[in-house]
């Protein structure tokens, strides 16, 4: 059966408006649908740190027009002149956040571009990240069929964070695969993680999943082992922030966890990431930076204190599961079933 993609695929969170961009800003959602206009690479970085828009594939393809914002306010002969004087707010975009390897592939692939460029450089980079953002909806296509081909008819999956279409050009990765796979029939019920602290699944999944008459069901991170000990659930769908040369896949805190849960249960565990996410160069799961975020994203709640004064917090905001506890990598490139270096490096080579 056939996806109507229009029907599934509607949220657009990035729109380049020729001079700005727009970013749906997810810190405001679900009860307010407000954009946050970018007139510069440093507002863009900004928007990027602070999570106005968030989700390893939509930072890069933010970054990517960062580096167009950067080329519109400068004057330059060539794209080597170009990349030279906008260094510092290329690398200031590049630093935005650590984790997510999308980010500093994109700002990698733009500054190719600019490179070779001459006089039409800004022209020349303008595509290349129109190029980034078609690239990213065509992958989740393609993975959302990938993937959905590989659950069964009347399966119950778990999912946790955002990785819909808030978090890439479109369509979504896990929740691609989501949304095929619900299309299809071959999936009946949708459990979607809270995704402690910030909210991710139950701010941003929840409402994408019912703009398309998906029905969620809401569950706290605490409850994922219980869910899967009473055989609701036969997957565990997520996405990435960068996969490892050994298929160790950073993402969302809390991933790490549910996997190791689905492991005991018999629960198989499926990430969805296209190649952008795949970091060939990092050898090993412990090589990539976690992002640790304020302490308050824990103490606070909805503005409000919660914890008393005094008290110490930890927030590392993603983990990494190691690519043993992995059943399958769904990227557009292929399907790599039981990751570790040989299987990555039979898809996506030596990187
Ligand atoms: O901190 P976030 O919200 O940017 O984290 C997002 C995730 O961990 C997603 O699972 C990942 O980026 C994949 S999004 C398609």
């Amino acid at each position: 059966m056939s996806l109507d993609y229009d029907r599934y695929d509607r949220i657009r969170p990035i729109q380049w408006m020729d001079d700005h961009l727009l970013l749906l800003d997810q810190r405001r959602l679900p009860f307010e649908t407000v954009s946050l206009r970018c007139d510069s690479a440093a507002e863009v970085a900004v928007a990027i740190r602070d999570l106005a828009v968030r989700g390893a594939p939509a930072i890069g393809i933010s970054a990517a027009w960062g580096v167009v914002l950067a080329g519109q306010g400068t004057q330059a002969a060539d794209g080597l002149e170009a990349e030279r004087l906008m260094a510092a707010q290329l690398d200031a975009l590049n630093a935005s956040r650590p984790t997510a390897v999308n980010l500093m592939w994109a700002i990698r692939r733009m500054r190719t571009a600019l490179r070779a460029a001459g006089p039409d450089w800004l022209a020349a980079i303008t595509s290349e990240a129109e190029a980034i953002a078609r690239e990213d909806l065509a992958a989740n296509r393609l993975m959302g069929q990938l993937g959905a081909a590989l659950i069964a008819p009347g399966s119950g999956v778990l999912t946790h964070c955002n990785t819909g279409s808030l978090a890439t050009a479109g369509f979504g990765t896990a929740l691609g695969v989501i949304r095929a796979g619900v299309a299809e029939r071959r999936i009946a019920k949708v459990f979607a993680g809270e995704t402690r602290p910030w909210g991710q699944g139950a701010r941003l999944t929840a409402w994408e999943l019912q703009q398309d008459g998906i029905p969620p069901t809401l569950i706290a991170d605490s409850a994922a082992a219980h869910l899967m000990k009473t055989g609701a659930v036969q997957w565990l769908i997520v996405g990435a922030d960068r996969i490892c040369a050994n298929g160790d896949t950073a993402n969302k805190i809390g991933t790490y966890a549910h996997a190791i849960s689905a492991k005991h249960h018999g629960v198989k565990v499926m990430v969805v990431a296209p190649s952008s996410t795949v970091d060939m160069a990092t050898k090993h799961g412990d090589d990539i930076e976690i992002e640790l975020r304020d302490a308050r994203e824990l103490l606070f709640a909805g503005g409000q204190r919660v914890v008393a004064e005094g008290v110490a917090a930890w927030n590392p905001v993603f983990d990494v599961t190691p690519g043993s506890l992995i059943d399958v990598i769904v990227t557009e490139k292929g399907v790599i079933e039981r990751p570790d270096e040989a299987a990555m490096r039979a898809v996506f080579g030596a990187g």
